[in-house]
């Protein structure tokens, strides 16, 4: 069976463009192949954190998975920390990486002009993605777009690899969303909407209440022309509200155009208000019944167990092929 792996950062309040991009497409496919979902928390300190804060999030952020569907009978759940192997493999392809193709990755030059001072972290994060990936040999890695050229470069590192010391890894491949695979912020759609975001007008988080997600929809950026219809291009906002309609509502960009063609855009931004918001309040309710429950500790021990044994075989069979150590 075909294996899926992806993991979302407790970087801030998950936005719906993380649902969309991230755990929604984990939902679709967690009955077609066996699944492997983890908090990627060693990726989130390539950025300062408050460490109570941090700790909070991250099971936080399993709640959530669960309550968004992620089905703890169908996938592995597990946190990276707690499992050494993703940082030492992460070393080993560092070594095996070159300056050149780290330096082309385009969220490192975007991220590094937000902060201060740039950590080493922040540049080599790619490479511990690959780790994440390569450890478990996934197939395929369901991502938004923003995340795909990493992908690549997990995939450029494991050929590069399995050329110099034969047959190790898998060559995973990335599974973008036909839809929705990069939500806009609300306020500036020709931009990705992120959970870190200091205008919180441009994003629609997964625990933001009711009010709220009326407000940032109804006040979302359109155009003058008052006419609906499907143009990335020229029409970012109308467009951006379509593809959060359809992703909600499970149609194609063409049904949902279709249906709003002779509607205003007050309308559409109400309609797509309905949609986002009884999605939402449920994935709330459960989120909380998940959060109050105790489960999520004894389905993290459960899965760390599993991935730490699958991990170990995976690193030693490296450590032999590279001639480190004893084994
Ligand atoms: P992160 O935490 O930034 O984002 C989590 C997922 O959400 C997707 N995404 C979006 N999709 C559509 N529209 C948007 N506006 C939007 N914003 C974010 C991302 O593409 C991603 O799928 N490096 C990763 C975490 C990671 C990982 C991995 C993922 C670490 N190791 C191994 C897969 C496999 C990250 O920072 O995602």
């Amino acid at each position: 069976m075909k294996r899926i792996l992806t993991g979302l950062q407790p970087s801030g309040e998950l936005t719906i463009g993380n649902l969309i991009g991230g755990i929604k497409q984990m939902v679709k496919y967690q009955n077609e192949y066996e699944s492997f979902m983890f908090v990627p928390d060693l990726h989130t300190i390539t950025i300062p954190q408050d460490p109570e804060t941090l700790k909070k999030r991250i099971k936080s952020i399993v709640a959530l998975y669960l309550a968004c569907g992620i089905d703890p009978n169908k996938n592995t759940i597990y946190i990276q920390s707690e499992n050494l192997y993703h940082a030492n493999l992460s070393w080993i392809l560092e070594c095996n990486t070159y300056m050149g193709e780290a330096s082309r990755m385009t969220q490192f030059k975007d991220k590094s002009q937000k902060v201060k001072n740039v950590s080493v972290g922040l540049f080599t994060y790619p490479i511990l993605m690959a780790a994440d990936i390569l450890l478990y040999d996934a197939d395929y890695v369901p991502v938004g777009i923003d995340q795909k050229q990493h992908v690549e470069l997990a995939r450029d590192i494991a050929i590069r690899f399995n050329n110099k010391y034969g047959k190790t890894f898998t060559i995973p491949e990335p599974l973008i969303p036909q839809v929705g695979a990069k939500i806009m912020k609300l306020q500036d759609p020709t931009k990705k909407m992120s959970k870190s975001d200091e205008n919180i007008k441009n994003s629609i988080f997964i625990l933001d209440t009711e009010e709220d997600i009326r407000k940032k929809i109804m006040s979302a950026v359109t155009d003058s022309e008052n006419k609906i219809y499907y143009d990335p291009e020229n029409k970012p906002g109308i467009a951006n509200l379509l593809t959060i309609y359809s992703a909600f509502a499970n149609l194609s960009i063409e049904e949902v155009a279709s249906k709003f063609k002779e509607a205003n855009y007050g309308t559409l931004k109400k309609e797509v208000a309905d949609v986002v918001v009884s999605n939402i309040l449920d994935i709330q309710k459960k989120y909380q019944e998940y959060l109050n429950s105790g489960i999520v500790d004894q389905i993290l021990d459960e899965g760390n167990k599993k991935v730490n044994q699958i991990a170990k075989e995976k690193y030693e069979e490296v450590l032999r092929k590279v001639g480190l150590g004893r084994i």
